[in-house]
Formats: C-alpha cells, structure tokens, sequence
C-alpha cells in the first residue's frame, strides 16, 4: 500500500452482497465493481478489458469475476484476465473495511 493513498467511501459493507457484486461510481466517472467473497472485499475497474462492458453484471466464482459476454474471467486480487477473448488485466484497487464503511484507495494497483 502506497503511502499517501487516496482512501474514498464508497459504500456501506451491508450494501456490497455476500458473493455478490456492488457496482460503484467513484469521483463521478470512475466504475469500480466491489465484489465480497470468501470472507473479503476487491475492488475492480468496473470494466472489462475486452470490451466495454460492465463486469459488475457477471458472476463471481472461485476469486474471480466472470464477464457476462465472452466468458474472460479476471482475478479478483490481481485484475490478471484467467482465459481468453480477454488477455489484458482489469486494474483493482486496495479495499479497506472501516467499521461499517468500505474504503478504496483511488490507487490502482496493476497500472
Ligand atoms: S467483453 Fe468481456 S470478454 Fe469480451
């Protein structure tokens, strides 16, 4: 985590469904998809790399978010795409639970 990240709320935690997806919009043109699964929150750019669809419509299974139209998984942690159409990475960002509040740092951690 880099020092003077920039930590933004962005929900509340009950908001983000267990194994489920949050679709947020950050410093109002910024689509982050936060996903809670296994016990965590990830934060993703809320756009697949493949082409410009929303991730936050697609399934999450096993650490990963499924894009809805071709399939492409990514990993939650490092925003890798898992199988093909999609080959480039999702960038994320770090998460951080604050009481009841769900903190992203504006930092992207893959750029
Ligand atoms: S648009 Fe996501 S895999 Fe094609």
């Amino acid at each position: 985590m880099s020092e003077g990240a920039r930590w933004v709320k962005v929900a509340a935690l009950d908001e983000v469904p267990d194994e489920g997806v949050l679709a947020v919009e950050v410093d109002d043109d910024t689509p982050i998809a936060l996903v809670r699964t296994e016990g965590e929150v990830f934060a993703v750019r809320d756009v697949c790399s493949h082409a410009e669809v929303r991730l936050s419509e697609g399934e999450v299974e096993d650490g990963t978010i499924e894009c809805w139209l071709h399939g492409s998984c990514f990993d939650l942690r490092s925003g890798a795409a898992i199988n093909p159409p999609a080959t480039q990475p999702v960038p994320t960002y770090d998460v951080k639970i604050d009481g009841d509040d769900v903190l992203v740092s504006l930092d992207e951690k893959n750029s």
